[in-house]
């Protein structure tokens, strides 16, 4: 069965301004994404990729701290989420290429790119394909930067840690699909992660890249901010035979049993990694 985020999800108009509207109101992805651009080392760039661009929450950080004169290319396989980009970032530095992340070697010139920025989505590519593309097209000494989200990395910040906010939502969610729609949860055996920094740095060494730096940081937030995110039809839960209207019944019926206020932390491992110079 695809995993509820497949990336079929995000070519749905009903995603892409719902993910739109959810990153104008709440700071989850403009944060994450201008720390990575921040990373990017941009001062001087004159061709920047933006990998997995979405509806360009990445690409506006980047075009903010690139010179006037850099060229930004957003690239994502979703047309919906760029149709929502094309309408709300004008900026003629920056194209929009419909294409797959693991075919970026195509869209871009060989070893003339000097930064790749991926902000929360390397997990959902071929990990060896795209990272022997970014390859390709990186100049030498050129930086690729990505985050990949705690849970699929497998760490926690200690904010994190130390955060104890009572029963999560995604729990309570669980809860009352079991209550009153007769839902079986999975089993809460946590999974292994699925890209723990051993493997990432394995992928990148594979691929001619260098790990320059991985940090965990974490983004605060609150249990209204992941609410609306649950909303968004791609991450509405739970898994399962639901329609978007029940799962929403769902969710209000568990954010209810909340404290909206409550703070909430998120955790993502940020990698930079370069092209050897
Ligand atoms: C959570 S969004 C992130 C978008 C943007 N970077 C941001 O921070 O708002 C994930 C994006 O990854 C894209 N995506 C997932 N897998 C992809 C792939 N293999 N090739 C191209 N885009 C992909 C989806 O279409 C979606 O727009």
């Amino acid at each position: 069965m695809a995993p509820h985020d497949a990336v079929h999800g995000w070519d749905e108009d009903t995603t892409a301004e719902a993910y739109d509207a959810f990153t104008r109101e709440f700071p989850m992805y403009s944060a994450t994404s201008r720390e990575l651009a921040r990373r990017a080392h941009l001062a001087d760039s004159r061709l920047v990729l933006d990998l997995c661009g979405g509806a360009g929450a990445t690409a506006k950080p980047i075009l903010e701290l690139a010179p006037a004169t850099a060229r930004v290319i957003s690239l994502d396989n979703a047309a919906a989420m760029q149709r929502v980009g094309r309408r709300t970032l004008d900026d003629p530095r920056l194209t929009w290429v419909t294409a797959a992340a693991e075919d970026l070697d195509r869209h871009a010139p060989a070893a003339d790119v000097d930064a790749v920025v991926c902000n929360s989505a390397i997990w959902k590519t071929d990990i060896p394909r795209v990272f022997t593309a970014v390859h390709t097209v990186l100049r030498p000494g050129g930086r690729f930067v990505f985050n990949i989200g705690g849970g699929f990395a497998g760490v926690r910040h200690d904010d994190e840690k130390s955060a104890h906010t009572g029963p999560s939502l995604n729990r309570l969610i669980h809860d009352v699909a079991a209550r009153d729609y007769g839902y079986t949860p999975p089993p809460t055996r946590p999974a292994a992660p699925k890209l723990p920094l051993e493997a990432v740095s394995a992928h990148l060494s594979a691929a001619g890249l260098v790990l320059v730096d991985a940090e965990v940081i974490a983004q605060h937030g609150s249990v209204a901010e992941k609410r609306a995110w649950l909303s968004i039809p791609v991450f509405a839960r739970p898994d399962g035979d639901f329609t978007h209207a029940q799962r929403m019944d769902i969710l209000a019926k568990a954010y209810a049993l909340t404290t909206p206020d409550a703070p909430t932390v998120t955790s993502w491992l940020t990698v930079v990694a370069q092209r050897p110079k």
